[in-house]
């Protein structure tokens, strides 16, 4: 079966200002996987305005739709920190197409993609899978006790094999 298709444009622009800082918090903070790892607003918030992330925000026809936080520094360079879709732009193609904007973004710089995907977030690992990730670590209890975090990975070559 094809995946989904957005039926309309999903404007990706850098994330700046107070108010769209809070509209990411209060995304994640009414959301899975961020329930059940016991995260509020207040600590959401905090990791929305986390220093040396590149961070944008995504409308649909002017609705505040969705947003990525990535890292681009350190070992695992290439690291999306966080991927958030507002209910009602779930499950129609707007995520894939947030994620390709992301990869497009990395891959300009870097040779991997990483994420972490909670164990429990099924619909998630799914998603991810089907769009050509894999897992290359588990990180056992790493942010509430029995639950892991799962590193996945998507890579177009070694990092030596990239060209000056
Ligand atoms: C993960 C996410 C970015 C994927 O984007 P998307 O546009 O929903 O992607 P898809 O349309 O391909 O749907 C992905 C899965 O979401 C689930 N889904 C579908 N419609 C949904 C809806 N209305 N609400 C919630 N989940 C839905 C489905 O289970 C689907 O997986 P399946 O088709 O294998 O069953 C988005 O669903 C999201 O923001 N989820 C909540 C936050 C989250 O889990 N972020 C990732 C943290 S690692």
């Amino acid at each position: 079966m094809n995946d989904p298709q957005p039926t309309s444009d999903l404007q990706v622009t850098p994330l700046e200002g107070e108010a769209l800082e809070r509209d990411c918090a209060a995304l994640m903070a009414a959301s899975d996987p961020w329930l059940t790892l016991g995260y509020g607003f207040d600590d959401l918030l905090r990791t929305v305005r986390l220093p040396g992330r590149e961070r944008y925000a995504a409308h649909v026809d002017g609705e505040f739709a969705g947003f990525l936080l990535l890292n681009l520094h350190g070992t695992f360079a290439g690291y999306i920190q966080t991927i958030g879709l507002a209910p009602q732009f779930r499950g129609s193609g707007h995520g894939a197409e947030l994620l390709a904007f992301a990869e497009q973004r990395i891959l300009r710089e870097h040779q991997n993609v990483f994420l972490c995907v909670s164990s429990f977030n099924h619909a998630a690992r799914r998603f991810y899978e089907r769009l050509g990730y894999s897992q290359v670590g588990e990180l056992v209890d790493f942010l509430v006790q029995g639950h892991s975090e799962l590193l996945l990975r998507k890579t177009i070559g070694p990092l030596r094999q990239r060209k000056p």
